[in-house]
């Protein structure tokens, strides 16, 4: 055998053995999940703010209804996906989540990419369109709605640029259309009207809108 073909035949064993222990980690950590009650990150308060304050089913109506949305609502079947490789995204793996990641896209028109950070009890409403980028941070029960796009400001889709990603703040409602881009963070509470353009931070309890959004009410007139 010659020197190049051995050293190809190493490589390829090494990197194989190191998908396998990678996999064995990632399913001795689900195992060790499922047997600890411990929930994907975010899946509960997902839960929370769908079924109220208990997060729990009490009764055949509350089944009946839990089963119909996990059936028809896009919005909570690309969260519910997301969660899934996200955690699958923070022990390491890549390839299968940015994978899943195009199935969901398939499946509810929404991108949402694993390096994403989603906090708990987010709605989107409407998933065509969405797309979250790599980096993008949005805090606890945000409200999306269809055509929002949060990423980089770089001219090119594979470079964020040098101002980073978005930040979003707790309870946040972003309307149709909405874009945010770049190192910007919008307040907890704000508003951004249907189809802004976001290139500049918004404070805290805002109504904003526009192109590019300005803020219109502040909290003490809103
Ligand atoms: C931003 C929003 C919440 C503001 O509501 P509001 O405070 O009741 O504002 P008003 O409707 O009274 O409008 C006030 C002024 O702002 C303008 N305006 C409102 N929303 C705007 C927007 N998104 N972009 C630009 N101008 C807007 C109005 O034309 C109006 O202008 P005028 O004073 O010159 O006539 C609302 O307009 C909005 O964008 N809602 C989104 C709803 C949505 O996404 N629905 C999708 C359902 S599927």
């Amino acid at each position: 055998m010659d020197a190049t073909r051995y050293a190809a035949e190493k490589g390829a064993v090494r990197t194989l053995s190191d998908l396998s222990s990678k996999a064995t980690a990632v399913v001795r950590d689900l195992l060790d999940a499922i047997t600890r009650g411990r929930e994907p990150e975010g899946l509960l308060g997902d839960a929370r703010a769908l079924f109220g304050e208990g997060g729990t089913l009490k009764g055949a109506a509350d089944l009946r209804q839990a089963i119909r949305i996990l059936l028809v609502k896009p919005g909570v079947q690309a969260l519910l996906f997301y969660r899934l490789y996200r955690w699958l995204y923070l022990r390491g793996l890549r390839l299968l989540p940015e994978f899943m990641a195009r199935l969901n896209f398939l499946l509810t028109g929404a991108e949402i990419d694993p390096g994403a950070d989603i906090g708990a009890g987010c709605r989107i409403w409407h998933t065509a369109g969405v797309t979250i980028g790599r980096g993008v941070k949005l805090g606890r029960n945000v409200w999306i709605l269809h055509n929002v796009t949060l990423g980089g400001r770089g001219a090119s889709p594979f470079d964020p640029g040098e101002e980073g990603y978005p930040r979003i703040g707790d309870g946040v409602i972003l309307y149709t259309g909405v874009t945010v881009l770049g190192n910007v963070e919008i307040g907890p509470g704000a508003v951004i009207g249907a189809h802004s353009l976001v290139l500049d931070s918004i404070p805290a309890g805002c109504l904003a809108y526009g192109i590019p959004a300005r803020v219109m009410k502040s909290p003490s007139r809103h």
